[in-house]
């Protein structure tokens, strides 16, 4: 396992995965039930972007730091104004350095009788993971295989919950992973909300993936991409893609408004495309 998620962390494709969640989790949260959020791929919890690591690639300057610098906070989408509270907790003075990952923006909205799974497989991630959850009763940490999770955790007890598969792909089977663990878990539970990211590179790639998705008997897939280059070079992370199952009411149009903002913040306007569409429904 050579991944390491903090040559990464805040990039455009992160920021894009974590509001979408934001807005899974604020639409979960409109009725009082509670629910179990689940993560099959949980990183580290929170990565520092003054490390060697970000430094070397500073993706984050593709994402994060794009909105971070927005100077007026008052023409921005209600979801953008709850992340970045989000991200300033963990970032004391007004410069920007604690990225904090999807476990840790959720559980800081989570109420009180809502439960959070992480599995994570990576030795030292989850260690790490461990200490910034250290003694929260509310998280629970599996220093496991994550599509473990989706046959052992699957149902949840609530029978109301997010599911959050975020591989790294760093093995060309991973598509196909994805597809088995996702088949495996809808026919445990149907009525989750499963949330799939996926990296563009080749066009080609997706295309196959989609294609194979459809065919798998489930019956409302919404699929969110938002591109930043062209899909023709695919050695490059051209765009990032999410595969929402069983979306709650009106979140295909609350993307629809969210990404054509987002991609001219990230873009300054020139180039790049996002698209949201029904895959089967
Ligand atoms: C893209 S990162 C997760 C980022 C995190 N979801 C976030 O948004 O903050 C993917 C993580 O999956 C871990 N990983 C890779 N294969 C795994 C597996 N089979 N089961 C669980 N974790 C795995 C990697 O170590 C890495 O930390």
């Amino acid at each position: 396992m050579n991944y390491r998620h903090l040559y990464h962390a805040g990039n455009f494709a992160d920021v894009f995965k974590h509001l979408s969640l934001i807005l899974l989790v604020e639409s979960l949260q409109r009725k009082p039930k509670p629910f179990c959020y689940l993560e099959t791929h949980a990183g580290k919890g929170l990565y520092d972007l003054h490390s060697v690591e970000s430094q070397k690639t500073k993706e984050f300057h593709s994402g994060i730091t794009k909105l971070w610098s927005l100077r007026s906070v008052t023409a921005v989408p209600e979801v953008v104004t709850t992340y970045l509270s989000l991200v300033r907790h963990w970032n004391s003075s007004r410069e920007l350095r604690i990225y904090p990952g999807s476990p840790c923006l959720v559980k800081m909205l989570l109420r009180e009788a809502d439960r959070m799974l992480l599995y994570e497989l990576h030795p030292q991630e989850v260690q790490e993971l461990q200490q910034v959850f250290l003694k929260d009763k509310q998280v629970v940490i599996h220093h496991e295989n994550g599509y473990q999770a989706l046959k052992a955790c699957l149902p949840p007890l609530e029978r109301r919950g997010l599911v959050l598969i975020d591989p790294s792909f760093e093995t060309p089977t991973e598509f196909d992973d994805v597809l088995t663990g996702l088949k495996y878990a809808y026919q445990r539970w149907q009525t989750g909300i499963y949330v799939l990211w996926y990296p563009i590179k080749a066009r080609s790639e997706v295309l196959r993936f989609h294609r194979h998705l459809s065919t798998l008997g489930m019956e409302k897939i919404l699929v969110a991409e938002l591109c930043l280059y062209p899909d023709d070079i695919a050695s490059r992370l051209n765009g990032a893609g999410l595969v929402i199952l069983n979306p709650p009411w009106q979140f295909k149009e609350q993307l629809e408004s969210l990404l054509p903002w987002l991609r001219r913040q990230f873009t300054g306007g020139e180039g790049g495309k996002e698209e949201v569409r029904w895959l089967v429904k």
